[in-house]
């Protein structure tokens, strides 16, 4: 199994730092790695300088990349550009958007995950009446995002809809998204009931809630590494060890994280998924730890 990581723009040789602490765990743990150049990939969309620099091999090797999120058509690129050079990644294109798009693993996951509509839209479009697609969350709470990330970081501006029944906060809301994601709007938009989630001792100050939630890693349907999902705020509880496995092991890729959450009530929701290899590594897990549980995933 070989890695494959991003190199830091303009040092093709060097990982990219925010990855650096990963690639040395990776090695660390016994992988190979080689390095790709993004900014080939994704600015001058040029997928054979992107992988120049990694060494064609004869017998198909198993590959796995670990990076900046792509979207579905240039992994697509990314997954072709390696296959040729006898890398062969973990997740082929329609696995990678199983995951990346939320409407694609819904229904999935929909018996465990906020109840959740979905509006295919370009990027700038206008945006149509939205009244009859959110009728039936009648006058609850909801966030809006696209088919891959949120603006959660502008909890209140772009996120959280107090009530879906509120035309002028939904509107409000809803544009405000669509005019800051500009041109990296993924695909449409997804309106998800708000759920109520139990908090974490400490609060942000960015607005946005911190609730007990964590990123949990399969491999092959199996759970290899969980980790707490925010880096402030103290926890006071940790997913069970076989939190949705059935689930898990229905989901149609094999490399994928879930992020689950504890709900106010006592129970357990499932967040989100995404690609395990472009899935951010949470900033409290320890990046040795996970590159020999990925390791050891690998190992038979
Ligand atoms: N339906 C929901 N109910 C309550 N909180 C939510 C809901 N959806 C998301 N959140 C909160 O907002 C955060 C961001 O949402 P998420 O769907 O994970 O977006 P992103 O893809 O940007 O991470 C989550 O980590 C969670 O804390
Ligand atoms: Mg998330």
């Amino acid at each position: 199994m070989k890695l494959v990581f991003c190199a830091a723009p303009f040092a093709p040789t060097l990982p990219d730092s925010a990855y650096a602490d990963e690639v040395t765990a990776a090695r660390a743990a016994g992988f190979d790695t080689v390095l790709i150049d993004f900014e080939a990939l994704v600015n001058d969309r040029d997928v054979r300088a992107a992988v120049r620099r990694v060494q064609p091999s004869d017998q198909p090797t198993p590959a796995l990349y670990r990076g900046w999120m792509l979207k579905p058509a240039l992994y697509a690129e990314l997954y072709d550009a390696l296959q040729d050079r006898g890398l062969l990644l973990i997740n082929d294109p329609a696995a990678y958007q199983h995951c990346h798009y939320l409407p694609e693993s819904y229904p999935i996951i929909a018996p465990h995950t906020p109840r959740t509509v979905v509006l295919p839209l370009t990027p700038n479009a206008p945006l149509p009446d939205l009244a009859p697609l959110l009728q039936p969350f009648g006058d609850r709470p909801l966030i809006v995002k696209d088919y891959v990330k949120s603006r959660k970081h502008e909890w209140h501006e772009a996120c959280f809809i107090p009530s879906a029944a509120d035309q002028a906060a939904v509107r409000r809301v809803v544009q405000r998204f669509v005019e800051l994601q500009g041109d990296d709007l993924n695909a449409g938009l997804v309106f998800r009931e708000f759920v109520a989630l139990q908090p974490l001792a400490q609060h942000s100050k960015s607005g946005m809630p911190l609730t007990q939630e964590f990123r949990l890693w399969f491999v092959d349907g199996q759970r290899i590494f969980s980790s707490q999902y925010w880096e402030e705020g103290t926890y006071t509880t940790w997913a069970p060890i076989d939190l949705f496995a059935e689930v898990a092991r229905q989901v149609q890729s094999r490399f994928f994280t879930m992020d689950v959450a504890r709900t106010l009530d006592g129970g357990w929701l499932i967040v989100e998924l995404g690609d395990g290899q472009v899935a951010g590594l949470p900033e409290t897990a320890d990046a040795a730890l996970f590159y020999r549980a990925l390791r050891a995933a690998f190992a038979t």
